[in-house]
């Protein structure tokens, strides 16, 4: 087995307590022989800047590039809150983004059984629900020229926000999610509003385009993004993967997120470009929640969101899908059998720490060989 190189960059706050788990995860996947990770460890964030007064240092952003995936944990915090805007901690985050390029953001949207009641939504409605979202992460109206508030002659303000998107950026997200599609349930959502905006008219075209030439084995259908948004809530089951842009990404995924329970239990990856040569992915994969210093240091942390991020390096840096669905079947076996971090127990019920339910996932882990 081809020995795999992970950077790992814990953060601070909860960040740090969470990434232990992986940690120890990594190293009963090493011992079992179910992997091979070579991992290395920086700095970023807090820990950075307190270290030497920068959010990520020339080093850590070199190891990152050169590494086959990055797992991160989380970032920020009070402590920080009054160091320069570029030396703060969201920075460091921000930077990896930026110079890995990574376009694609992937928020799965899973339902547990054993948490089906703690869903906004009915049991019935969300129970094995499993769906996902990818959102196009670097461009669109969060990034495009002009993006400015001008004063008019007659004194008021004009801002304007602008969103472009060019066939290349589109193709690319495109192809990310019809390779997911085709390895899920086949059937692709493209959501955007074509009826109003020309960028949504040139996404429509695009997609069909990329869906004739290198899917048509795959289901494609076209959803206004506002009706997606009602899909959601309504019937959520009926969809697989669904690919949007920028902003309605950054809507629709929180939205999908929510109706699956606890921060403490969302996942996330964001995905870079295929390297000509080698097919391979930068990546970086990491919970949704942040450093959490309201709990940081207490053991309360929840770290499934961290451990399913890991899951979902498993599965798209390393093609090690067995063992990500191994990692998926013991958080549900843990759940089903009761165990819970604070975020996520009933009112009155015991709630076990970060590492208890970091060594039950591995213990389930283990039973299952
Ligand atoms: P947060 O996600 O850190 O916390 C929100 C609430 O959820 C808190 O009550 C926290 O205790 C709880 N929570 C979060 N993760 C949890 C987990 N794994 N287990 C149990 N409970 C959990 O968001 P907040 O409080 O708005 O931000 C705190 C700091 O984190 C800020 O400095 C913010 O900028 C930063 N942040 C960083 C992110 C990142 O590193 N990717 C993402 C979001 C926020
Ligand atoms: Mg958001």
């Amino acid at each position: 087995m081809a020995t795999q190189k992970l950077l790992l960059l814990p953060g601070d706050g909860i960040g740090v307590e969470v990434m232990a788990e992986v940690r120890r995860l990594i190293a009963f996947l090493n011992k079992s022989g179910l992997a091979s990770f070579e991992t290395e460890e920086d700095l970023v964030g807090g820990s950075a800047y307190d270290a030497h007064g920068k959010a990520i240092s020339e080093d850590a952003m070199k190891r990152a590039q050169e590494a086959d995936a990055v797992m991160f944990g989380a970032v920020g915090g009070p402590k920080w809150a009054d160091v320069p805007y570029e030396a703060r901690p969201e920075a460091g985050l921000l930077r990896l983004r930026k110079d890995l390029g990574l376009f694609a953001n992937l928020r799965p949207a899973v339902c547990y059984p054993a948490l089906a009641d703690a869903s906004s939504l009915k049991r019935e409605l969300v129970e094995g629900l499993d769906i996902m979202i990818v959102r196009e992460l670097t461009g669109g109206v969060y990034f495009g020229e002009p993006k400015e508030i001008v004063t008019l002659e007659n004194g008021q303000k004009r801002a304007v926000d602008t969103q472009v998107y060019t066939t290349h950026e589109i193709e690319r997200i495109a192809r990310v999610a019809f390779d997911l599609a085709k390895v899920r349930k086949g059937l692709l959502h493209s959501s955007e509003k074509h009826n109003v905006m020309k960028s949504g008219v040139l996404w429509k075209q695009v997609v069909t385009s990329v869906h004739k030439a290198e899917y048509p084995e795959l289901k494609l259908e076209h959803i206004l993004a506002d009706n997606c948004g009602m899909q959601l809530v309504r019937t959520p089951k009926q969809f697989d993967v669904i690919v949007c842009d920028n902003l309605f990404g950054d809507m629709l995924s929180d939205v999908a997120a929510m109706l699956t329970g606890s921060l403490g239990m969302l996942p996330s990856a964001s995905l870079g470009a295929a390297d000509a040569r080698t097919g391979k992915r930068k990546a970086m994969y990491e919970p949704v929640h942040g450093s959490a210093p309201d709990i940081a240091g207490k053991g309360l942390a929840n770290p499934i969101a961290t451990l399913a991020s890991f899951g979902m390096a498993l599965r798209y840096s390393f093609g090690l899908s067995e063992a990500a669905d191994r990692l998926d079947a013991a958080i549900a076996d843990v759940l089903g059998e009761g165990l819970r971090t604070k975020d996520i127990a009933a009112p009155g019920q015991n709630a076990v720490s970060t590492s208890d339910m970091g060594g039950a996932v591995i213990k389930a882990m283990e039973r299952a060989r």
